[in-house]
């Protein structure tokens, strides 16, 4: 049997059992308020082993198709389902068929107590996530990433099923330092989604090299220290953005709006506050979109540069009135 295969036949073996008998002291400690899970059975609370809230921290809107990648019994996933209403739509991924089989047991609950059922559970995984391609708006994770053995694969696949603009947020262990080899083969550390987490660098450039822009830290705390390694707990936000094949210059140009005197983008772009710089037209529509929204003045190919160090929204006359 192959490492990948081995590691990943051990981690479901390690879910039946904590879905079979749970386990208290599985991951961090972390909660959710009582709003968000009064409507999900206490066999689901039990079986919690996120390591942080990304629900809480997704922003999800009403109708967002979302998809929980290793969904265990359920609880971000029948989260979701509220948050997202009667009109939107949740799929919970996992292999491991006890979890599965708490989640659909739970799923009637859910759904009575809601007044309707928009959650599905799909056995699978997370380096093959069977769902169609450019159909997510959002994909949550929830201390899960550290347990895959092909994470770029991982990745790839959020890339592939996401829509054009949709985004991750995902909660997951990383350390301080790369894992030495009496860590990484430590099979009970493994389980525990410490032996196969990644550093903060090491998370960070696998979303990068794959397409995920506008990166965010929205949370990190720490969890524990093991041979000097500190382990924390970290929530980030990324979003997609599908370049188009003709992308050109037309003449557009982006005006950074501040606070900051100057910030760089993913691509390279250097943007000193208030000063039009060239863009194609893939930067400008991206620039226009969340988390870049508001914070760009583009200007298309009529207006020129002069008037828009005038007219830019920082250049204001202190009253929120315009200078111009
Ligand atoms: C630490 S538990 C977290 C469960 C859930 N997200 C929660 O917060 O309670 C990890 C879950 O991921 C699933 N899992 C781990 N690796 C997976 C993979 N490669 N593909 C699909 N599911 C996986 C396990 O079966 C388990 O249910």
């Amino acid at each position: 049997m192959r490492k990948s295969e081995s590691t990943r036949e051990f981690v479901k073996d390690y879910y039946k059992e904590a879905a079979q008998n749970p386990k208290e002291d599985l991951c961090c400690p972390t909660t959710y308020p009582t709003e968000d899970t009064s409507h999900i059975p206490g066999e689901v609370i039990d079986r919690f082993y996120g390591c942080g809230s990304p629900m809480n921290l997704a922003q999800i809107v009403e109708g967002e198709v979302v998809v929980d990648l290793g969904s265990g019994a359920g609880i971000d996933c029948f989260i979701a389902a509220k948050k997202t209403g009667a009109n939107g739509q949740v799929i919970g991924v996992d292999m491991t068929d006890d979890m599965l089989k708490v989640a659909n047991e739970c799923k009637s609950e859910v759904s009575s107590n809601l007044g309707y059922d928009n959650v599905e559970f799909r056995k699978g995984f997370l380096e093959e996530i069977p769902v169609e391609n450019k159909s997510v708006d959002l994909i949550t994770s929830n201390c899960v990433i550290n347990l895959s053995p092909d994470k770029r694969k991982v990745f790839k696949e959020m890339i592939r099923i996401l829509k054009d603009h949709g985004r991750i947020v995902v909660s997951d262990i990383i350390s301080s330092q790369r894992i030495p080899e009496n860590i990484r083969d430590n099979e009970q550390l493994l389980g525990e989604c410490i032996a196969g987490a990644l550093t903060e660098d090491q998370f960070l450039s696998y979303l990068e090299q794959v397409g995920f822009y506008g990166i965010e830290m929205l949370s990190k705390t720490h969890w524990k220290t093991i041979e000097n390694i500190d382990f924390c707990s970290i929530t980030l936000r990324g979003y997609k953005f599908e370049k188009t094949a003709g992308c050109v210059f037309v003449g557009q140009h982006a005006v950074y709006n501040g606070p900051f005197k100057v910030i760089i983008d993913e691509e390279g772009h250097v943007f000193a506050r208030n000063q039009a710089v060239e863009v194609c037209t893939d930067t400008a529509q991206k620039l226009s979109e969340i988390p870049y929204k508001g914070m760009f003045t583009i200007l298309e190919p009529d207006q020129n540069t002069h008037e828009v160090s005038c007219c830019s929204p920082s250049a204001t006359n202190g009253n929120g009135g315009s200078c111009c």
